[in-house]
């Protein structure tokens, strides 16, 4: 599974301080690891320089972009950005995902604030829409290009906050369409929906009301595979399958990386 020759951006690559590693810091890792040169981009600069130093580190090449995807005229930008320093971009990593941030907070459907909707709306779905839109142009006059974005197996299952549910559900039914509109431009778009997963967004992000162990203790004891949660190397794994040409005849696919949550 080579990516020599290509190039990514790997939107939300940086990640939530903590023990462990973050999805969108484990693909841009493994997708240079795997020969690609990649832009890592975040809203937190410092932590998408530091994926970007990991990778130079380790014999990569990489460069760092602020970029909110909130703001389109950001997110312009890193599309330019990363064209004019590796030429073009091959696979688009759509890693931005949240339920807090901001001041915002998910809720249930009867304490949800109309505000706070409409800013996990923004960041979980429109954000990746408009990566989309500046992204599949240059994908489209080179005649390739994969784009991967990141749901939830919360888009599938029973979930309690309406603002992650909907706007990861709504990830699906857009990555479909991309990959619907755009295959004739030979481009493909899969869509990947983490389970549970032992990165610090989903872990840490909850210690206070219970310890580390304990949380990790019931999300682990909730999988079927192992009694074991995953780890961001699972999805990155699955993403570099599905960036390479092993996977050239795959789009419009939808796939759990879950341990068999969604099978249960
Ligand atoms: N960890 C899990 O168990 C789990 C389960 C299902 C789905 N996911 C999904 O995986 C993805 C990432 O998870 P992670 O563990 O890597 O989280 P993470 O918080 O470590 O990574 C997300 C990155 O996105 C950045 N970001 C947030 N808002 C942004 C914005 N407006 N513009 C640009 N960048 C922004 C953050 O700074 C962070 O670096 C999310 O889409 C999440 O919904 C995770």
């Amino acid at each position: 599974m080579q990516l020599n020759q290509h190039t990514a951006l790997v939107v939300g690559g940086g990640q939530t301080p903590g023990a462990t590693v973050g999805n969108g810091r484990a693909v841009a890792l493994t997708y240079a690891k795997a020969g690609a040169k990649v832009a890592v981009a975040d809203r937190k600069l410092e932590s998408a320089e530091e994926t970007a130093q990991q990778i130079i580190a380790a014999g990569g090449e990489a460069i760092a972009l602020a970029l909110d995807v909130r703001n389109e005229g950001e997110v312009r930008q890193a599309v330019t950005t990363t064209c004019t320093a590796f030429g073009g971009i091959d696979i688009l990593h759509n890693n931005v995902g949240v339920a807090v941030g901001a001041g915002h907070r998910d809720a249930r459907i009867e304490q949800i604030e109309a505000e706070d909707f409409s800013f996990l709306v923004d960041v979980n779905l429109r954000g990746m829409v408009l990566t989309c839109k500046h992204v599949l142009p240059v994908m489209r006059a080179a005649g390739r290009g994969v784009v991967i974005n990141i749901s939830s197996l919360a888009a599938l299952k029973p979930y309690p906050l309406v603002g992650y549910k909907t706007t990861k559900a709504g990830v699906i039914a857009f990555t479909q369409q991309v990959a619907a509109n755009y295959a004739r431009y030979g481009i493909r778009a899969n869509v990947i929906l983490p389970g549970l997963m032992e990165t610090p967004m989903a872990v840490e992000g909850q210690v206070g009301r219970k310890t580390r162990k304990e949380i990790v203790n019931e999300r682990d004891a909730q999988v079927p595979l192992g009694k074991k949660m995953g780890s961001a190397w699972d999805v990155a794994n699955a993403a570099l399958f599905l960036a390479s040409d092993l996977a050239q005849y795959i789009t419009g696919a939808v796939l759990p990386v879950d341990g068999g949550l969604s099978v249960t």
